[in-house]
């Protein structure tokens, strides 16, 4: 229980990442955290986490361990990534393992900024991640990460291993972020396990629909001189590889990675470029606040995502995300499009051309994906008809009013598609239908002159990929749904002393990760929600004091089995933490423990 009164009161000061002046300063910013004047410094390095549901190799033996990489990462600014050549595990049991996980340990003391960093083999994008700042003492941290969808991949002795994540190492920043990353090989596999408990946890969020690795996975990717992700700074703009199928390519699902950063790193709270200018402020964050990551293949839109907001931890109030980060912000999320009704177009025997690009982004984006490929191991070729494209039907509707600095914006849009193609191979010919659906809703409100802000946003996405024979009859239906509501609430109060540089921002931040999968009759459902609240005294940019807490549920549910946890960070420490996987609710208990530093 953290009250007001027994709250330790810890000071940090605050560092704009750039010198430029941010006219208003009730937009959320990047922070870091210098530790000169932290108060409260722990002798012990301290561990910062992200919630995560329990892996079923959390409680199995391992048949073999690899490391892939050991690095220290310092002034890599301006570098080369990281590269070392790949050697498939040996004294492992033969492939095909079945389980596979990928570990990632970090460490670092010092002072520094979250940076954003990504693994990669042969290319292909394996773990999307940032990094958490540190302290004097030392903080370190733990991504386990199912990755047996690139099973593939670790039997090549062709390949490199590449890992960026640029960092600043120097007299005012010291942190090093040391990195080690490790394969675990299981040959156990979840799915025919009869493990209850566990057994179906992390399905989820791999999405998978095809429950075998795909046969061959093709990165969509960069030459890799600065790591493999195309870096989109404008909307004009798309990057794009041309990628020449296998003729006997029966199914392919494109697996899209993207972060963003700069003036876009708050995108969803962006004002239009209109409000900037009529107020002459100095803000680069403009261009309102809609984005879509868009994939096109020769030209024609195949598909599209509102990402989820990822926080990292400088981000809106840094004092929230120690020591649990923000939903994804150690492992972010990827999106997949089933584009197998796209096949027809495919396999000519021809070279095609993948784009990726953002939708009224401005600088900058991190943006690459992964083709994964099913093959007909009885065939050479596959055939492939397309029998329905319409092309995405949408409807945006937006609205601005204000007078001078207050005012409010709204985005309301909606985005349907609708592909059907067959694909003929020696087993059978399947007809493939994908149905996806976005909405979203958002609103960014100044108010007071400015000096308070309201960002709320909604997002929904559906997918159905509806599989039939050629019969009619029905093979498989799988659909998988995302909501992902963020509320982020800023405001500045000033008049504290007579000092006018001298100002008290308040911050709340609530948001929620929820996603339902049904496959057949299978349903599996996770909610993840974060609300955390607190102030900071700023002067100069500094800040010199604060309260912050984070409270976190975690919840899973299928048929065989549920697991909640419960987490509240309050003042850099963990005031609560509980897990539980019995599915009887224990809603109830939970509301007293929260309680407010207002
Ligand atoms: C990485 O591995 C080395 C060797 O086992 C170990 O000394 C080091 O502490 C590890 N670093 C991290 C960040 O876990
Ligand atoms: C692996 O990296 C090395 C060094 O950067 C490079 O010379 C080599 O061509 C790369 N190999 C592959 C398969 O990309
Ligand atoms: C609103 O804020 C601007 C800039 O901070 C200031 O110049 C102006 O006087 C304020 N207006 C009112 C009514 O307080
Ligand atoms: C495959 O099935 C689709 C839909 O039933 C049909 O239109 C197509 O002609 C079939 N293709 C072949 C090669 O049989
Ligand atoms: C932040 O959330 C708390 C608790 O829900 C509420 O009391 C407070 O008014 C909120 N702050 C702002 C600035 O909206
Ligand atoms: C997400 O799940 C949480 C927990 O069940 C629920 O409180 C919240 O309303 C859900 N949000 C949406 C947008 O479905």
């Amino acid at each position: 229980m953290i009250s007001r009164n027994d709250a330790v009161k810890f000071f940090v000061t605050l560092a704009f990442l750039t010198a430029t002046v941010v006219s208003l300063p009730s937009s959320p910013d990047r922070f870091l955290k210098s530790t000169s004047t932290y108060l409260r410094s722990p002798d012990e390095p301290q561990e910062y986490e992200e919630l995560r549901l329990p892996l079923p190799s959390d409680h199995l033996t391992p048949s073999c361990s690899h490391v892939l990489l050991r690095h220290s990462f310092a002034n890599t600014i301006n570098g080369p990534p990281f590269t070392a050549p790949y050697t498939p595990p040996s004294g492992c049991t033969s492939p095909p393992w079945s389980y596979v996980v990928l570990d990632l340990r970090a460490a670092s003391s010092g002072d520094q900024y979250d940076r954003i960093s990504a693994l990669w083999l042969g290319g292909v994008e394996l773990l999307r991640t940032s990094t958490a700042e540190p302290s004097p003492s030392g903080i370190f941290w733990n991504v386990r990460k199912d990755v047996s969808r690139y099973s593939s991949l670790f039997m090549r002795a062709d390949l490199n291993v590449t890992m960026m994540l640029e960092n600043i190492v120097n007299d005012v920043y010291t942190g090093i972020y040391h990195i080690n990353v490790t394969l675990i090989f299981y040959e156990f596999n979840p799915i025919a396990s009869n493990l209850k408990v566990n057994s179906r946890l992390g399905f989820v969020e791999s999405q998978r629909s095809d429950k075998t690795p795909a046969d061959l996975i093709i990165p969509v990717c960069d030459e890799g001189n600065r790591g493999f992700w195309f870096m989109i700074d404008n909307s004009a703009e798309t990057y794009s590889k041309r990628i020449q199928m296998p003729s006997n390519t029966r199914r392919i699902v494109l697996e899209l990675y993207v972060s963003f950063h700069g003036d876009d790193e708050f995108w969803y709270s962006n004002p239009p470029t209109s409000y900037i200018r009529t107020n002459n402020l100095v803000t680069g964050r403009g261009n309102g606040a809609y984005r879509e990551v868009f994939v096109k293949i020769d030209g024609r839109y195949v598909g599209s995502e509102v990402p989820f907001p990822v926080i990292f931890t400088g981000g809106t109030n840094p004092l929230f995300w120690e020591p649990v980060v923000a939903i994804g912000a150690f492992n972010l999320p990827s999106y997949d499009m089933d584009l197998t009704p796209f096949l027809s177009l495919l396999l000519d025997g021809k070279s095609h051309e993948f784009a990726l690009g953002i939708s009224d982004g401005i600088s900058y984006w991190l943006v690459d994906a992964n083709l994964h490929l099913w093959l007909d191991h009885g065939s050479l070729n596959v055939e492939a008809g397309s029998r329905f494209y319409d092309s995405p039907s949408r409807c945006m509707v937006r609205q601005e009013e204000f007078e001078q600095l207050d005012g409010s914006f709204r985005v309301e849009a909606e985005v349907h598609s609708e592909y059907d193609g067959w694909a003929r191979s020696s087993k059978d010919n399947l007809t493939t239908m994908v149905k996806s659906m976005f909405k979203i809703g958002s609103l960014v409100r100044f108010e007071g002159n400015g000096t308070y802000k309201r960002v709320e946003q909604r997002v929904e996405t559906k997918r159905i990929v509806e599989v039939t024979s050629d019969t009619g009859n029905p093979v498989n239906r799988v659909v998988h749904q995302r909501t992902y509501p963020l509320t982020v609430i800023t405001s500045t109060l000033r008049g504290l002393t007579n000092d006018k540089d001298r100002y008290m921002l308040v911050t709340n931040v609530s948001h929620a990760l929820n996603e339902t999968h049904s496959d057949g009759e299978a349903l599996t459902q996770v909610f993840n929600r974060q609300d955390s609240e607190g102030w900071m005294e700023v002067e100069d940019h500094n800040v010199l004091a604060g309260e912050a807490s984070t409270r976190q549920r975690l919840s899973y549910i299928d048929e065989f089995s549920c697991y909640s946890h419960t987490i509240v960070a309050a003042n850099g420490e963990i005031a609560q933490d509980s897990s539980s996987d019995s599915c009887t609710s224990s809603s109830s208990s939970e509301d007293n423990t929260f309680t407010s530093l207002s």
